[in-house]
């Protein structure tokens, strides 16, 4: 890390733009409908290879154009690597230092990209899948074989599942299945435990209560994996699906002696999700010298002023490059050494460092 340029055609309302990042905190402002989501939404787009407002990249295109690109350049241990996501007509392209990427994996190892943004309440209120996904990102950075691993887990299962919905003898896959799911459980409950200590001291910053995870691992609790797979052979075979395993996982989230889904407002779940990403942030700065890039799209959009303050004291520490957005400037004062752009109608009119 860090990234140190960006630029982005015909993405959204963004035209043309090229964007000098600072290794430490660049602040976006402008009023709505600037363009400081699709900034983010552009950076965001290098890591993960998707957006987080939309699951359609052609969405993603300028109107009127045939298609988007996003460059960035980043300087890793003295060496700079070119990143590049684009979309036309033939669908999304990934490059990598020049050649085309086969997948978004080798730009996501290079570039983690972490958000904090208004809608992500979800992950607290949302489905467990949300935080199935939350976790296995998060895994996957930690650990080199994650992806294959997980990859081979929901292969057998697919194979599983089709022998279960063609009554073709289910049992002949559950040996491979039970090998796969529980490498990924392992891998997973040792990510959730580094999770949960990196969370301490956050939920009490945040939100002034201590905020505590656990790993719930898709089957009864103090039960193996292979007696849950036993017990539920009856019902996978009348449902036609495995019941049991790491893809009925769940992380278990609890502000003080509650758990967060069922009375926790709106602002306090995003604080909840934000002290999360937080914590995975510290994870990951543990485990490979740098947190990678937070993008905070407008942290102050349903916090209170102590709340904001709150979350900026945490972000001050924090061992992560950053791009905060917001409307103005007196909402969100600028720390010095950073650099401050502002944005109307796509363009990135100023900069003042
Ligand atoms: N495919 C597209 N082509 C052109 N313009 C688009 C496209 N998609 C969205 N827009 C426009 O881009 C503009 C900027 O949206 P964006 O969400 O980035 O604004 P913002 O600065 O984050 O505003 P807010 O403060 O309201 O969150 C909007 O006016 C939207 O209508
Ligand atoms: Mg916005």
């Amino acid at each position: 890390m860090p990234l140190n340029q960006v630029r982005i055609h015909s993405f959204r309302c963004l035209s043309k733009v090229d964007l000098p990042v600072n290794s430490k905190r660049t602040y976006i402002f402008g009023p709505n409908g600037a363009g400081k989501t699709s900034l983010l939404e552009a950076i965001y787009l290098l890591g993960r290879g998707r957006s987080f407002r939309t699951r359609q990249s052609r969405r993603l295109i300028q109107h009127g154009q045939e298609s988007f690109a996003v460059y960035g350049a980043l300087d890793l241990g003295g060496v700079t690597h070119h990143l590049g996501v684009g979309r036309s007509a033939g669908g999304l392209e990934l490059r990598l230092d020049g050649k085309p990427a086969p997948g978004i994996s080798a730009l996501a190892r290079l570039l983690p990209v972490h958000v904090i943004e208004p809608s992500m309440h979800s992950l607290i209120e949302g489905g467990p899948k949300n935080r199935r996904q939350f976790l296995d990102w998060g895994v996957f950075h930690v650990k080199q074989d994650y992806l294959s691993v997980c990859r081979r887990y929901r292969r057998i299962l697919g194979q599983r599942n089709m022998a279960l919905k063609t009554h073709s003898g289910e049992a002949s896959w559950n040996e491979s299945l039970l090998e796969a799911g529980l490498e990924v459980d392992q891998a997973r409950s040792h990510y959730v435990s580094q999770l949960a200590n990196a969370l301490v001291g956050l939920g009490e910053a945040l939100l002034g209560r201590p905020l505590e995870i656990a790993y719930r691992k898709g089957w009864r609790k103090g039960q193996a994996f292979e007696e849950a797979l036993e017990a539920s052979s009856g019902k996978d075979s009348a449902i036609g699906a495995t019941q049991v395993g790491p893809h009925r996982a769940d992380l278990i989230i609890s502000l003080g002696t509650r758990g967060v889904r069922e009375e926790v407002s709106r602002g306090q779940q995003k604080l909840i999700a934000a002290g999360l990403v937080l914590a995975q942030i510290r994870v990951f700065a543990s485990n490979r010298d740098d947190g990678g890039i937070l993008l905070v799209d407008d942290p102050a959009a349903e916090l209170d002023k102590s709340s904001l303050g709150a979350l900026i004291s945490v972000l001050d520490e924090l061992p992560a490059q950053q791009v905060l957005t917001s409307l103005e400037e007196s909402i969100l004062p600028p720390a010095s050494g950073c650099s401050v752009f502002h944005v109307e109608q796509g363009k990135v009119l100023s900069m003042v460092q």
